[in-house]
């Protein structure tokens, strides 16, 4: 596979003195789903703005294609697409006109525009609201009309920043759907910004966890739940004996790392990895024993656990005020978009 994005040593300060991006180094394979993953304020927007040629990097080496993006900006505002956090559709104009408009920003052709527009409305089921206004369409049908209007010029590189942001979890479905089409069927390279733990997990190829401008990790989401590893399996005995010498055995085995007790009575199994071959043990050794097992229950290190264990802090805890924040700015009124 190649590289499509190559990213070294990329800072970024802002005028006001804010060091958005501390040297980030990454790069992204042709045809890869990549999940960029942070709290607010850890850059996420900042890169791909700079990717996207909107903003300038103040230091690093960018190439996307190959191609130094600080030289050649045409070249790279025909290779990528970007659907901004905020989403740009002008709600007085209709869906058709929304779309179109786009197509002569990339000085596209009457023919190809037509054509495209339908195609891409098409595509993402918008076509027979095509002659209806933005203002009557719900969220999840603006995010899809966004996400459409960056595909008009037929990007190699398409940059969703929170595609799914403030959305039902049905119409998150539906939008990742779209965006695996698009990997699926056109190769598509996609680097996404998201703050469902679940959503990066399935359907991102790799994710990246940043904070204050700074990547704490990057691999595959399996790989990275495993260097975590923390299987937990929880275990409930009936009350005909005392499992105690069952605990000590399971305590001696390499992979477990500590057995405590909760406030419920259930014991709480701490393994580095494979707890699913604990858990067979521990049948076999209470059979043995003549302890009867009530409940028992394993749970893999989820994401959520990966990123709270880089950034200190649960996504769960931003979710609210940011959703509130961005339904707060969403849309309203054409931005500069590209
Ligand atoms: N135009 C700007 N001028 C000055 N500071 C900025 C500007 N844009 C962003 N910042 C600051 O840079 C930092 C990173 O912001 P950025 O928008 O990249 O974060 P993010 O990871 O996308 O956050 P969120 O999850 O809230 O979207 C923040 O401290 C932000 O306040
Ligand atoms: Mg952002």
């Amino acid at each position: 596979m190649s590289k499509t994005i190559e990213v070294t040593d990329l800072v970024k300060v802002y005028r006001n003195g804010v060091r958005a991006v501390d040297g980030i180094s990454f790069s992204v394979e042709k045809g890869e789903i990549f999940g960029f993953l942070g709290p607010n304020g850890a850059g996420k927007s900042t890169t791909i703005k700079i990717l996207v040629g909107l903003v300038n990097a103040t230091e690093g080496r960018l190439l996307v294609n190959g191609i130094d993006i600080t030289k050649h900006q045409a070249e790279i505002k025909r290779a990528t697409g970007y659907a901004s956090q905020e989403t740009a559709i002008d709600d007085r104009l209709t869906a058709w006109e929304n779309i179109t408009l786009q197509g002569h920003y990339y000085h596209l052709s009457g023919r190809q525009i037509k054509s495209r527009s339908e195609e891409i409305l098409k595509m993402f089921d918008l076509y027979e609201r095509r002659n209806d206004l933005a203002e009557t369409f719900s969220g999840g049908m603006l995010k899809r009309l966004d996400i459409a209007e960056a595909l008009i010029h037929r990007p190699q590189i398409l940059f969703l920043d929170e595609p799914t942001l403030g959305l039902d979890v049905q119409t998150r479905q539906v939008i990742w759907t779209y965006i695996e089409r698009l990997r699926r069927e056109q190769g598509m390279t996609i680097f996404v910004t998201t703050h469902y733990m679940e959503e990066a997990d399935t359907l991102c190829d790799r994710v990246t966890i940043i904070d204050k401008g700074i990547i704490k990790a990057i691999d595959r989401p399996e790989a990275l739940k495993a260097q975590l590893g923390g299987d937990v399996i929880t275990v409930l005995f009936g009350d005909n004996g005392d499992p105690a010498s069952v605990l000590e055995k399971i305590n001696q085995l390499p992979q477990v790392l500590t057995i405590e007790k909760n406030g419920n009575g259930t014991n709480r199994i701490m393994v580095r990895k494979e707890g699913e071959r604990i858990v067979p043990q521990l049948f076999a050794l209470c059979d043995k024993e003549g302890i009867t097992i009530d409940a028992v229950s394993l749970k893999k290190a989820s994401l959520d656990d990966v990123y709270l264990h880089y950034t200190g802090h649960a996504m769960r805890d931003a979710d609210e005020s940011r959703e509130m924040h961005s339904k707060a700015r969403m849309m309203r009124g054409r931005a500069r978009r590209r």
